[in-house]
């Protein structure tokens, strides 16, 4: 027998069958989280318009969301609060019975298998819609802003959440978090870090929802320059040094270079966050008729996969796992 000429590779892909026993990545329910955000009172669902699909909802509507979720066998979701007020400290953000908390009793309560993250931060709580305490000047202050976040973590692991995300991009915030955490008896609920996570328009869809927007100047004094990738490796390495038990880069699409190199370097547990900007304009070109939205969305998310992902938090998780179960 004489060896082909050449490599063959359409051998492999002749049928579905054969594509599927050589295929490398898989993309399921199981790695995904849905974000959700949630409002004071009942029965409320406002689409938000830049994001299809996604609604700002009460707690007993988003207990709902979350109850087809859990039976989707989507992992979890990631909470965030639109409170009834915001003040300069944002101190809706650790209130006992803030939005956030208020939902996690609730979701805890009645759905203790799936996974509820909380996102710790103060811009959507803050006036101004800075992630931190302001000095005179409007500059963002780091380490009178890491209490603050400190206690923000700890009201969420009371009130029922199983993983921590802090997503301010303070100095020593999980250093911090991990030891207020430990303090209070949760020194089993880990930190996920949102640990390079860029300063991107990609957010702006977010911004709507959350109603997050800063008042004045923009992030770019604390979250990550698109332009640098070693910066990134710092970031993970200081945020691990710290307690952080997972990590994640975030945007996605624009960072998988970032991804890879992150679960190439560091072996450890590593999400994505395929943000609100990514998903919109997958959506807006669908509406538009441009492309076909369902089959854009899924390679996207394969990418990010394929990048090094262990996971996705993602607004198409609820849509991909209805496709999966065959109910849309
Ligand atoms: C809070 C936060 C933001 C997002 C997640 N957590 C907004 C921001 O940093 O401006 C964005 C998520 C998205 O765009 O889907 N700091």
């Amino acid at each position: 027998m004489t060896p082909p000429p050449f490599h063959r590779g359409r051998r492999l892909r002749r049928t579905e069958a054969i594509r599927s026993l050589v295929r490398e990545t898989t993309l399921s329910p199981g790695n995904l989280i849905q974000p959700l955000f949630v409002t004071p009172g009942k029965g409320i669902r406002q689409p938000v318009g830049s994001m299809p699909g996604v609604e700002r909802t009460s707690p007993d509507e988003a207990l709902r969301d979350a109850e087809e979720l859990a039976e989707l066998g989507v992992a979890g979701v990631i909470l965030f609060g639109i409170p009834e007020g915001k003040d300069e400290r944002g101190s809706g953000a650790w209130a006992d019975d803030g939005i956030i908390q208020t939902t996690l009793r609730l979701l805890a309560r009645e759905l203790p298998e799936l996974l509820l993250v909380t996102d710790v931060c103060l811009c959507e709580y803050t006036d101004h819609g800075h992630c931190g305490l302001l000095s005179t000047d409007g500059r963002v202050r780091n380490d009178p802003t890491l209490d603050l976040l400190a206690r923000t973590a700890v009201s969420h692991a009371r009130a029922g959440a199983g993983i921590v995300a802090p997503s301010d991009m303070m100095d020593g915030r999980v250093a911090a978090i991990r030891g207020a955490l430990d303090d209070d008896g949760f020194a089993e609920v880990p930190i996920l870090s949102y640990a390079a996570k860029y300063a991107s328009a990609f957010y702006g869809p977010f911004r709507d929802a959350a109603d997050s927007t800063p008042a004045h100047g923009d992030r770019r004094g604390y979250q990550m320059d698109p332009a640098n990738a070693d910066e990134a490796l710092r970031e993970v390495a200081a945020d691990l040094e710290e307690g952080a038990d997972m990590v994640m880069v975030k945007p996605a699409l624009p960072y998988l270079d970032i991804l890879r190199q992150v679960k190439d370097t560091f072996g450890i547990p590593t999400g994505a966050y395929h943000v609100s900007g990514e998903y919109a304009a997958i959506l807006a070109a669908h509406r538009q008729g441009w492309l076909d939205g369902d089959r854009a969305m899924e390679e996207a998310l394969l990418s990010i996969r394929r990048a090094g992902a262990d996971f996705i938090l993602t607004y198409a998780a609820r849509d991909l796992a209805r496709r999966r179960a065959g109910n849309i």
